[in-house]
């Protein structure tokens, strides 16, 4: 069987290891997808600094590894440019993807599912939004059929670990940050993680699939944390409670009108409430639907692995449809329901 080749966009925190799980397990993969996946190249920046991966697979001129001989693209560059670019050349000349770039698709997710249905290739996004935590699928494939009313939960790793660290150990906001940073939790700029960009993004991607409308991170109403002092979280210790920075979806009625509000900003819960619970970098979202009830989805939000992990995934999802001749789920899927009006709160 001819060998499935993948372009590498990006080799940081989670390039690595996308790199290691790829090599390490190539006969596995193999196997799973019924013909092997190789790499065919990886776009960096700074090729000198990537002593850990073979030097012949390096370049800095990820356009052009784009345009060549290349079946996937799997992108973990990041922002905006040349990221956007970059993928809808890759998706109009009918090469899937793999993205985990979430500002990316909380922005341009129309214009890129479009490039992807206007030549048939794919296009995944699992590792956006909570990590390794399988939770974009569920909402796209397995939860098609029901009606969604709310998605909540922690959705930012990076703040998760500041705040759940300022309350355990009292840990300064500084000392937290710099070690999220160390972790490989934060964003490039953190300033996207403590300010709720990161979280609104992940919120309008989860809305968006959720509730089959389109939204964008301006729909976003968005508080960060940089304003919680450790007095507030002292505060909120002696009521029992804790602090949770939280990104909460709902569908609204009013009348025979319904639209969808999205909000990201810090929350006291109480300690009794399974959110409470969730610390580090660790994710958890419940998702409500009409026939199946709650659900809650639970797992490590971010770092190189766990996101590689779910790069991977759809991976090997895209792969397979490349052999087997199948496609993974479209926007027209959704063309028959209204895009209703957004609402802020
Ligand atoms: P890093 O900053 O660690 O890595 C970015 C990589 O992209 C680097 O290898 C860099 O090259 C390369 N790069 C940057 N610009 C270019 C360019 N113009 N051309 C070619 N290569 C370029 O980021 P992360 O790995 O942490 O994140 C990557 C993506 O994954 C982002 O979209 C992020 O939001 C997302 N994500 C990250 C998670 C995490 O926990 N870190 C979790 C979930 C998603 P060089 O190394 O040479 O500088
Ligand atoms: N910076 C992000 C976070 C990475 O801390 O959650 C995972 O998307």
């Amino acid at each position: 069987q001819k060998p499935i080749r993948v372009a590498l966009l990006g080799c940081g925190t989670v390039g690595t290891e996308v790199v290691r799980l790829l090599t390490g397990q190539a006969a596995d993969l193999a196997a799973r997808v019924g013909a092997p996946v190789e790499l065919a190249g990886i776009a960096v920046r700074k090729p000198n600094k990537h002593r850990e991966v073979p030097a012949d697979l390096l370049t800095t001129d990820a356009a052009a590894l784009v345009a060549s001989d290349v079946d996937v693209v799997v992108e973990v560059i990041g922002g905006i440019e040349p990221a956007r670019t970059l993928l809808l050349d890759a998706l109009r000349a009918g090469k899937s993807v793999v993205t985990a770039n979430k500002a990316l698709l909380a922005e341009h997710s129309a214009e890129l599912s479009a490039a992807a249905d206007g030549s048939g290739a794919d296009l995944y996004f699992e590792a956006a939004v909570a990590g390794a935590i399988p939770l974009l699928r569920p909402l796209r494939e397995s939860l098609a059929g029901d009606r969604i009313t709310r998605v909540m939960g922690i959705v930012n790793g990076t703040t998760n670990f500041i705040l759940s660290g300022m309350d355990s150990t009292g840990a300064s906001y500084g000392e937290t940050l710099e070690e999220a940073t160390r972790l490989g939790y934060a964003e490039a700029d953190p300033t996207a993680d403590v300010d709720g960009f990161d979280a609104a993004s992940k919120a309008a991607i989860l809305a968006s699939l959720a509730f089959h409308t389109r939204v964008t991170a301006s729909d976003v109403h968005r508080e960060g944390i940089a304003s919680v002092s450790a007095a507030d979280i002292a505060a909120a210790r002696a009521l029992g409670r804790t602090v949770k920075l939280l990104a909460i979806c709902e569908r609204v009625t009013e009348g025979d009108q319904e639209s969808v509000s999205v909000r990201v900003h810090p929350a006291m819960i109480p300690r009794s409430h399974p959110l409470a619970g969730v610390n580090g970098a660790f994710n958890a979202v419940f998702v409500e639907a009409d026939a199946a009830g709650e659900m809650m989805f639970y797992g490590q939000g971010a770092g190189g692995a766990p996101t590689a992990s779910a790069v991977l995934g759809d991976l090997v999802a895209v792969a397979r449809n490349l052999v087997q001749g199948g496609r993974g789920p479209r926007e027209s899927a959704y063309a028959g329901l209204p895009a209703r009006p957004m609402g802020q709160t």
